[in-house]
């Protein structure tokens, strides 16, 4: 047996020989220790398993694909406790994984260690009783909205079918219903989260509440969370679609988008207008949405007026609506998504629009054969999103301050591209690109300096966005909930707290 090759080597090298894991290093420790867990029969997969390329395969993003040493796929809270036992036992790294859905390198798996992929946990329950829906973490937001269509209620989940549950919600989540109902995470009744010694305990107003209330934001950082519970909304009906438009439109639409977001007080509808570029040219268009389903609602006046290319608006239940958001696929294309904030300003999409046109030009040429494309979102977060954060028992997103001046410009570049040979080319143009509108928002004072953590790229830090407060309470949250630091120092995916 060539045990020793095996410690030493990973990925295709370990497919050959890590087949029998001995004890005799850290990897085969960890993924053995799992294997010969009674409860964990069938549930850890190996380099050499189908079921091992077919979970690698279902990641959104090639980047963040990472072949670990061996996954587990817990079915239970029963599974998750022993798992995060024999980590801490073994100080296994570890990689923690939902829907797949972040992009980069590191945000969801990892390479030299034991990614656990909630993937099996993905059901959808409803209490009409209580009127909660819970969801586990490995859902879809497509699957869950399915689930709760038959009793004609939803929740404050995702806008696109295959964004995953649980990254999202711990890390806000912003939803069609976000004017009326605060981020995903404001939605929450309670966690029930795994600590890092194997103990389940549930986050709720009255129980753990400084866990609740950290774990709305907090990302990874306390446990595992092995079920959601939600508030939900009754009605499944949304309006919504994109409309394109022709590019000289541009400032009418722009102009829209301002006015909208400045003026519009109908908690039901919300406006995004993305830019995008690919091979055959650039293109403009919104996605309009109203969470009551009614049709071009007067708040939207301002857009109805301005002539159209095609449009996709129409009323249905949001599981018929999201997945027309579901970006680019097929899916293992490599994504990189940057992010910021500004204040609520034409200028700033001024800007992003001509600096667009000048540096995906440059990535054109850069790597002329290249399949890639640019996608910037603007999508505002709004007082009346945080007002319901506030009014639901607070997160710890820090928005109170953010938006206290008025609405804010949330812009995100999405950038997918073929190859890891054009990715090589191609990216650091685009984090060029991102520094440039930093630096014009901040030249202007209108930079507003907060990285939404679910948008971010990897060294924009998010959680040090959140304020000295909200910052102080995860630590402390952290420092009691996981005393030995397990998601901090073998946690290897995803956001850590700021020291
Ligand atoms: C097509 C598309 C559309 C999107 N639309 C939206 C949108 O409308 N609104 C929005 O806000 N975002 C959106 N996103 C971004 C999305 O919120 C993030 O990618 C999010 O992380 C996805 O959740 P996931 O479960 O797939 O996370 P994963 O990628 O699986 O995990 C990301 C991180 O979340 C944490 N995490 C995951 N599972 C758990 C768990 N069980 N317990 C504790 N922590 C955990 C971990 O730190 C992990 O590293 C979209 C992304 C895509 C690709
Ligand atoms: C992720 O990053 C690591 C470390 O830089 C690198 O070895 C690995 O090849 C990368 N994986 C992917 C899928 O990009
Ligand atoms: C949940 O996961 C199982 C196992 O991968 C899969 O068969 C099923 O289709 C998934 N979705 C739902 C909604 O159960
Ligand atoms: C679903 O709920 C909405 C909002 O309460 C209501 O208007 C509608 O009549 C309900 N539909 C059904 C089929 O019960
Ligand atoms: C956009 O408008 C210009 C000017 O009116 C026109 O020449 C062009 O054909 C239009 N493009 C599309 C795609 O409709
Ligand atoms: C907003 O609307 C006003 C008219 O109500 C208009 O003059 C202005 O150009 C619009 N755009 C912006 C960015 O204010
Ligand atoms: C798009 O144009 C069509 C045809 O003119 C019009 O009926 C529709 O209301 C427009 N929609 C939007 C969102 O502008
Ligand atoms: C597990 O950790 C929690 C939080 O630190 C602690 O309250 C609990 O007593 C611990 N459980 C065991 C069995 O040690």
């Amino acid at each position: 047996m060539k045990v020793a090759t095996c410690a030493v080597g990973f990925a295709l090298v370990s497919r050959q020989v890590c087949a029998n894991p001995t004890a005799n290093n850290p990897q085969d420790a960890c993924c053995s220790a799992l294997a010969q867990e009674a409860i964990l029969a069938g549930k850890v997969i190996f380099p050499q398993d189908s079921a091992y390329d077919a979970r690698l395969a279902a990641y959104y993003s090639a980047n963040s694909a990472l072949p670990p040493w061996c996954m587990v796929l817990p079915t239970s809270t029963d599974d998750v406790s022993k798992i995060a036992g024999i980590i801490t036992a073994n100080q296994c790294p570890f990689g923690m994984r939902s829907g797949a859905h972040s992009a980069f390198n590191g945000s969801n798996g990892v390479q030299d260690g034991i990614t656990v992929d909630f993937g099996y946990l993905n059901t959808t329950t409803y209490n009409a009783d209580t009127k909660i829906a819970s969801i586990q973490p490995g859902s879809n937001w497509g699957d869950a909205f399915t689930a709760l269509d038959t009793y004609n209620v939803t929740v404050a989940g995702g806008r696109a079918s295959v964004v995953g549950v649980g990254g999202f919600t711990t890390g806000g989540g912003y939803s069609f219903h976000s004017n009326a109902h605060g981020f995903a995470c404001d939605n929450v009744a309670n966690f029930e989260i795994v600590l890092a010694n194997g103990s389940v305990v549930n986050a709720n107003p009255t129980e753990n509440a400084d866990l609740w209330k950290a774990q709305k934001g907090g990302s990874g950082n306390f446990g595992f969370v092995t079920r959601i519970d939600m508030y939900t909304i009754e009605g499944t009906q949304i309006w919504g679609g994109f409309t394109s438009y022709n590019l000289t439109k541009r400032d009418e639409v722009f102009n829209a988008y301002i006015n909208f977001t400045e003026n519009s007080d109908d908690q039901a509808s919300q406006n995004i207008v993305a830019l995008y570029y690919d091979s055959t040219g650039f293109a403009l268009r919104s996605i309009l949405t109203n969470s009551q389903g009614i049709e071009n609602a007067p708040a939207f006046a301002e857009y109805m007026a301005i002539g159209n290319i095609s449009s996709t608006l129409r009323t249905a239940a949001v599981a018929e609506l999201v997945p027309e958001f579901t970006g680019p696929t097929p899916l293992g294309q490599y994504a990189n998504w940057m992010v910021g904030m500004t204040t609520n300003s034409f200028d700033v999409l001024d800007f992003i629009d001509r600096a667009l046109k000048e540096y995906a030009t440059k990535m054109q040429a850069a790597a002329p054969d290249s399949e890639f494309s640019v996608l910037i979102e603007f999508q505002p977060v709004t007082t009346m999103m945080v007002d319901h954060s506030v009014k639901n028992g607070v997160n710890v997103l820090g928005l109170e301050d953010v938006i206290s001046t008025g609405p804010t410009l949330m812009w995100l570049i999405a950038l997918t591209v073929d190859t890891p040979e054009n990715q090589e080319v191609i990216l650091p143009i685009a984090l060029e690109y991102r520094d440039a509108i930093n630096e014009y928002a901040t030249s202007i004072g209108a930079n507003k300096d907060w990285n939404y953590l679910n948008y971010a790229w990897v060294d924009e830090d998010p959680i040090s966005d959140y304020g000295a407060e909200n910052i102080a309470l995860i630590q402390d949250v952290a420092s009691r909930y996981d005393p030995t630091g397990a998601f901090q120092k073998l946690r290897h995916s995803g956001f850590k707290i700021p020291l």
